[in-house]
């Protein structure tokens, strides 16, 4: 994997120039342990995950030190980890293929976040939306780590001078503010970095939505409405048909609410071309019958759901299976990782 890094930069006239074409992109994505997965997770990134993992050169990692800032108690922490790969493992992630690594296990990250750090604006960093949000939430714990969160994401990207980032739309701000400072440091030091996309196979960027219509799935709020890779069959039936729903449409082709194209939204995710085809008609000659739509799409999420469920729980506590995977990533990972940190300190002239 090194090797084939090596080929992409060549160092002239002082600055490092990114050859980086389609054909040898680098690929670096992560998720923090701070609770279960779920179909946000799946659709969002780790389907992206498998697919880029056959081509091209990938960095997966389990975001431990990211957890740290909106969950200080480390104790279930190591659990946590576990799950997360054992979950990236039974969707598909190959640690043959990917880098499959956790974060705290590559202190060059450190290095580079502090570095970084010093390109970032209190301004900008105040303004970020996850900031903000995550500030509201924890009033009593508003930490340096949790307002330079985005700084520590673009160490975690650039350390391995990623150019693709598969990721939800919710990370889009992040992946913007990487740009910058991404720029930042190329301005004032050289060209060292290319810059990184959010990326998701040739579409946009997605946001699966929560079974109530209030927002977008998450591992640690609006449980009830999100379906979580670990739910059980039944807790998954029970979830999708508590669903919003309504009376149904009352004139043929008018608009779905949103609640409903929600439901919509998860079928397109899980369920046969046929099965959509035959609800968006219902829908539009106004005979769709909601009760009869959600039997279909638990049903459609129970088979997508529970093998994945089943492969996690055989290898979640498999501890010394982890720990041989963990290690092998993370030492793919550092060798990538101290390469480019010989590039960083050469091109800030922290070589004395
Ligand atoms: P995290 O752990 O919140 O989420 C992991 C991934 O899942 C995506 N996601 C969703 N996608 C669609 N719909 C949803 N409802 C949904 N919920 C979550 C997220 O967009 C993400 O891709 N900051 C990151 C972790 C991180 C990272 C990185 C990501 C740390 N370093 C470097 C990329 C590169 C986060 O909190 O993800």
């Amino acid at each position: 994997m090194a090797a084939k890094a090596a080929l992409y930069f060549t160092v002239k006239h002082n600055s490092y120039i990114c050859c980086m074409s389609k054909a040898n992109a680098i690929v670096m994505s992560g998720i923090r342990p701070t609770g279960f997965l779920h179909l946000g997770n799946y659709f969002g990134a780790m389907r992206n995950y498998v697919k880029l993992q056959d081509q091209y050169t990938c960095f997966f990692m389990v975001a431990d030190l990211h957890a740290l800032t909106t969950h200080p108690d480390t104790k279930e922490l190591k659990e946590n980890v576990h799950r997360v790969l054992a979950e990236n493992i039974a969707c598909g992630i190959d640690p043959d293929k990917a880098a499959l690594y956790c974060q705290s296990h590559v202190r060059e990250t450190s290095e580079l976040y502090l570095y970084l750090n010093m390109l970032a604006y209190l301004g900008e960093l105040e303004k970020t939306t996850t900031f903000k949000e995550k500030a509201r939430m924890q009033p009593d714990n508003i930490n340096a780590g949790l307002l330079t969160y985005p700084v520590l994401q673009t160490a975690d990207i650039i350390l391995h001078r990623a150019t693709w980032v598969p990721v939800g739309k919710d990370q889009e701000q992040h992946l913007e503010m990487a740009r910058n400072f991404v720029n930042r440091f190329n301005h004032r030091y050289g060209n060292v970095f290319p810059e990184p996309l959010a990326y998701n196979f040739g579409e946009d960027l997605v946001k699966v939505p929560s079974l109530d219509g209030t927002g977008k799935m998450s591992k640690s709020e609006n449980q009830l409405a999100t379906l979580y890779l670990a739910d059980t069959d039944e807790v998954i039936r029970k979830k999708v048909m508590k669903a919003k729903t309504d009376g149904g449409p009352t004139a043929p082709d008018s608009a779905k609410p949103d609640y409903i194209e929600n439901i919509f939204q998860l079928m397109r995710l899980v369920s046969t071309t046929e099965v959509i085809a035959h609800y968006e008609n219902a829908y539009n000659d106004c005979s769709i019958r909601y009760g009869d739509m959600k039997k279909q799409l638990a049903e459609d999420m129970v088979q997508f759901i529970s093998p994945i469920r089943e492969k996690a729980e055989s290898i979640r506590t498999n501890e010394s299976y982890l720990h041989d995977i963990m290690e092998k990533g993370a030492e793919k990972a550092r060798k990538s990782a101290s390469e480019t940190m010989n590039l960083v300190r050469e091109a800030m002239g922290l070589h004395y």
